[in-house]
């Protein structure tokens, strides 16, 4: 008999563990599509499924796709479960993102999740990116590989936003945290943004600088998006009126980075971290003040790039490299 209680408690735990670490981990509402969010652009390229709470977007020779959120935020968590296109998805690009570059043409924020799409048989990669205040003349990306095939499956991509610090999630898993410094001033995203997702042609861009073009025999390329999370604060965005609950670290479940979740981060980062601004000697040559330099992801990427991340000096002769254009400008010209 107990045996089988045993297995019972396993089963149950087992369950019980998986939705802990999925969709619902935080015991935050899960909202449909048209709750959360409107379509951008792209016409009949953004299909919202017959339940309600998943939507595709969808890249083919004519146009890409969006949908942006119904509400601007002031800080919060937010979170989508998303399924890449698979097979040859080179200049493929698919954001998950927030901006409020529509409201604030000229010192617009932006914090963003980008993936980029590879030949066949590589994987996706994954790039993290933020600006404040019109910031993008200084470009704070990092790259990561992921320990996964995100086009085999749903994960969980995830923003936490709060007045001094933002963390980027992928599953349970922290990858990326930036504080506010006093040096970075309005460099950190401090004004509402809204919510995005999109897939556009970034054959120019994406994929070793434009090396790989987008191939329409392989379209339409479909993302698919669940799991809408959107526990912020929604605010005006001229008035900026303060919210009764404005969302802060403890206030959001997991807003808090344990010592557990502390080594997950460095974990992750020393194993797949292809790129960070931090350690990009050709454009800095010392690192943004909210860089925290960690000898091991160091050494890393002068594995990777002895030239970029080796500190070698090249007088007169730096790397201009086309500053990163925001997404926004992507998307507006589309
Ligand atoms: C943001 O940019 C505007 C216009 O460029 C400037 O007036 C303002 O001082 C900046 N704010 C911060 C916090 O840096």
């Amino acid at each position: 008999m107990n045996f089988y209680l045993g297995i019972l408690a396993f089963v149950f735990f087992s369950v019980f563990h998986v939705l802990l670490v999925s969709g619902s981990s935080r015991n935050l509402p899960i909202l449909s599509f048209d709750e959360a969010y409107s379509h951008l652009f792209g016409n009949d390229n953004l299909m919202v499924l017959k339940d309600g709470k998943s939507a595709h977007i969808s890249l083919d020779e004519r146009t890409g796709s969006g949908f942006v959120s119904q509400d601007l935020y002031l800080h919060g968590f937010f979170s989508a479960s998303i399924k890449l296109p698979a097979d040859y998805t080179a200049g493929v690009v698919v954001a998950f993102y927030m901006s409020n570059g529509d409201v604030f043409e000229k010192n617009h924020d932006e914090i963003d999740f980008e993936f980029l799409g590879n030949i066949r048989g590589k994987n996706w990669r994954i790039q993290t990116n933020i600006y404040g205040n019109g910031s993008t003349n200084v470009g704070r990306e990092e790259r990561y590989g992921l320990w996964f095939d995100p086009s085999e499956d749903f994960h969980q991509y995830s923003i936490l936003w709060t007045e001094n610090q933002i963390v980027f999630y992928v599953d349970s898993v922290p990858i990326r945290e930036i504080k506010r410094t006093e040096a970075m001033g309005g460099d950190f995203p401090s004004k509402p943004m809204s919510l995005y997702a999109t897939i556009w042609d970034g054959s120019d861009w994406a994929t070793n600088g434009g090396r790989y073009r987008v191939n329409y025999k392989y379209a339409p390329y479909i993302a698919e998006f669940s799991d809408f999370v959107l526990h912020g604060c929604a605010v005006d965005p001229i008035e900026q009126s303060k919210c009764e609950a404005a969302p802060t670290p403890d206030s959001i479940p997991g807003g808090i980075i344990t010592s557990e979740q502390r080594m997950k981060i460095e974990n992750f980062r020393k194993k797949h971290m292809q790129y960070s601004y931090c350690y990009d000697h050709s454009r800095y040559n010392v690192p943004p003040s909210e860089c925290i330099i960690n000898s091991k992801e160091a050494e890393r990427l002068r594995g990777f790039d002895p030239v970029t991340f080796g500190g070698v000096h090249h007088r007169g002769k730096r790397h201009h490299r086309s500053s990163s254009r925001s997404i926004q400008a992507k998307t507006s010209s589309i």
